[in-house]
C-alpha cells in the first residue's frame, strides 16, 4: 500500500518538521510520506530543511494573496496539486478558517506546546505559551498533538505528554525541554498513528 501523502505547513525554524523527516528516515514514520512542505513565510529555515531532504516546497503568503480567502484557496489548490491526504501544522503561525478546516475533517494535525486545555487558543503560540505557563506558576507543562477543527486548539486530542518545569526555567529553556522531551517524539508518533489508521481503513 502506498504511504499516505503528508503536507507539513510551517512558518519558522522547523524543528518539528525535522523530527518528522528524521522519523521517516529512521523508520518510525512508515505509513506516511512527507510530500510537500508549505510555508506562509518567505525565507523560513524550515524550507531549507525540506530542500536538504529533497522534499518539494511551496511558499504561500497572505500578503501576496491579498485576503484570508485567497490565501486559503491558494493553499488548497497547492495541496490538491500534490495529491495531499493529510496536513500537519508544525509551527504554522496562521489560524485557518472554519471553511478551510471543515474541508479536511480529521485530516489536519497540529502540535501545540502545552497540555491543552491549558495555555492554548488565540494568542498562545510559540514562546508566549511558555511565558504564560511560567507566569502562572504551573509545575508541569507539556505538549499536545490534536486534530484541527474550527476552534483554535480545540480539536480532538491524539497524543499528549507532560514535561516538568524546573526552578530557574526561562521561557527559552522551557521551550527547548518541551520540544526535546515531548514535541519531537509526539508529532512523529501521532503522524504514524493517523496515517496507519487511514491505510487500515482504505
Ligand atoms: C513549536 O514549539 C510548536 O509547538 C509551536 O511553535 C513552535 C515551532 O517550532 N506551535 C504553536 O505554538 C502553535 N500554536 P518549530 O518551527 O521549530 O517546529
Amino acid at each position: 500500500m502506498n504511504p499516505v501523502k503528508i503536507a507539513v505547513l510551517v512558518s519558522g525554524g522547523g524543528t518539528n518538521l525535522q523530527a518528522l523527516i528524521d522519523a521517516e528516515k529512521s523508520g518510525i514514520l512508515t505509513s506516511g510520506k512527507i510530500s510537500l512542505v508549505l510555508s506562509n513565510k518567505e525565507g523560513a529555515y524550515a524550507l531549507e530543511r525540506a530542500k536538504n531532504a529533497n522534499i518539494e516546497t511551496a511558499v504561500v503568503t497572505k500578503a501576496a494573496c491579498g485576503s484570508q480567502e485567497a490565501f486559503e484557496a491558494k493553499i488548497k489548490e497547492t495541496l490538491t496539486a500534490h495529491g495531499i491526504e493529510i496536513i500537519i501544522l508544525a509551527g504554522f503561525m496562521s489560524i485557518l478558517s472554519e471553511e478551510f478546516t471543515s474541508a479536511y475533517p480529521k485530516k489536519i494535525l497540529n502540535v501545540h506546546p502545552s497540555l491543552i486545555p491549558s495555555f492554548c487558543g488565540k494568542g498562545f503560540y510559540g514562546l508566549h505559551v511558555h511565558e504564560a505557563a511560567l507566569a502562572y506558576g504551573v509545575k508541569v507543562t507539556g505538549a499536545t498533538v490534536h486534530f484541527v477543527n474550527e476552534i483554535p486548539d480545540g480539536g480532538e486530542i491524539i497524543l499528549q505528554k507532560a514535561v516538568e518545569i524546573k526552578e530557574g526555567d526561562t521561557p527559552e529553556i522551557l521551550q527547548r525541554r518541551v520540544m526535546e522531551e515531548a514535541e519531537w517524539k509526539l508529532l512523529p508518533a501521532a503522524a504514524e498513528k493517523v496515517c496507519a489508521d487511514i491505510l487500515k481503513n482504505q
